[in-house]
């Protein structure tokens, strides 16, 4: 099998990466390095004659023109992502997210068997006006509460990829499947999102410890899990053409528990002071995956409190 994992060496892409070359897969990774760190692990991984990569910015045709075909499957995970850098530079998050799947759709080939990364975070505006319900599943109206607020971007560029790949595959004869991703979190995230960045500093000792967004809830997804779903969504034929959440639905876990939790685990007695969550950010988010279930027989297997543990694990270093 060969597979070519287009922004593969962030955080999804490098796990996703380590499995499918468990499983026997020739893996070459193209990333710009933007985000994803070409750092001792990415290294380690690469010493096995099974994984290539390559550097390659994919919202430049000359990246494209030159990318060999031939893939058994094909992963596009190439985002800018995170509330920072959505809130330092909307008009990136557009640009790039938008550009690299469109530069996708015109270079696949019929026969071609792809997936695209996209996010839960399009049901911001739909839980926001009281249309969504928790847990939210895929057939909810997506809607656009704001689109000059930044964090609008991101969804949009999402929205935009899903368009563009799933008509696309009807036009070109290529294979889609879009795996909407909730809260997945686990080691080498950067610091960024809730787990890793509260993680950070609770390691740094701080005291009080504040804690953004204390009242909200998720339900977060420990990466391993996201990979396995990811990999049988890809190889389940009745997932082309389909949106599919890709998430845990077995806890839906307040930010003030998952810091307390953080805390025990990291081993401070630091006092937790709330804080507001970041702009336009939900209230409440957890994933419906009825349909994931039944086109793949998924079941989430690591507990919060496992999965922490490994995160910190690895950021203590
Ligand atoms: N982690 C989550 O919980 C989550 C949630 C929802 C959606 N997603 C989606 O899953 C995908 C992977 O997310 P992640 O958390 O691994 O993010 P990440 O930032 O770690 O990985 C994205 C990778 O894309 C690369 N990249 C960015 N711009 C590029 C460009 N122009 N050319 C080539 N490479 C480029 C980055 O360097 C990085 O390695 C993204 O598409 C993201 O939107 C993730």
């Amino acid at each position: 099998m060969k597979t070519l994992l287009l922004g593969g060496a962030g955080f999804i892409g490098l796990h996703l990466a380590r499995r499918l070359v468990d499983d026997g897969h020739e893996v070459s990774i193209v990333d710009d390095f933007s985000r994803g760190r070409n750092d001792a692990e990415l290294a380690g991984l690469a010493r096995d004659p099974r994984l290539g990569v390559q550097h390659g910015d994919l919202t430049d045709p000359a990246t494209w023109r030159v990318l060999p075909h031939g893939w058994d499957r094909i992963y596009l995970l190439a985002a800018v992502v995170g509330v920072r850098n959505v809130e330092a530079d909307p008009a990136r998050v557009v640009r790039v997210n938008s550009l690299a799947a469109l530069h996708l759709l015109d270079w696949l080939v019929p026969g071609e068997r792809v997936f695209f990364a996209s996010t839960s975070e399009v049901y911001a505006g739909a839980l926001d006006a009281g249309i969504a319900r928790v847990p939210t599943g895929e057939s909810v109206p997506v809607t656009v509460g704001d689109i000059t607020a930044p964090r609008y971007a991101y969804a949009v560029s999402k929205l935009l990829g899903e368009a563009a790949l799933i008509h696309g595959a009807r036009a070109k004869g290529f294979r889609v499947v879009v795996g909407r991703f909730h809260n997945v979190y686990g080691p080498r995230m950067g610091t960024d999102h809730a787990v890793p960045e509260m993680t950070v500093r609770a390691l740094r000792g701080e005291r009080p410890f504040r804690v953004p967004g204390a009242e909200q809830t998720r339900a977060f997804c420990y990466v391993d899990d996201a990979v396995e779903a990811t990999v049988r969504l890809m190889d389940c034929p009745r997932a082309a053409g389909r949106i599919v959440h890709i998430g845990d639905d077995t806890a839906e876990t307040g930010i003030a528990d998952l810091a307390k939790l953080i805390l025990r685990l990291t081993g401070s007695d630091a006092d937790i002071e709330p804080a507001a969550g970041a702009p336009g950010s939900v209230t409440r988010r957890c994933p419906d995956l009825t349909l994931l279930r039944a086109l793949t027989g998924y079941q989430p297997t690591v507990p919060l409190e496992e999965g922490v543990r490994r995160t910190v694990e690895w950021y203590r270093g």
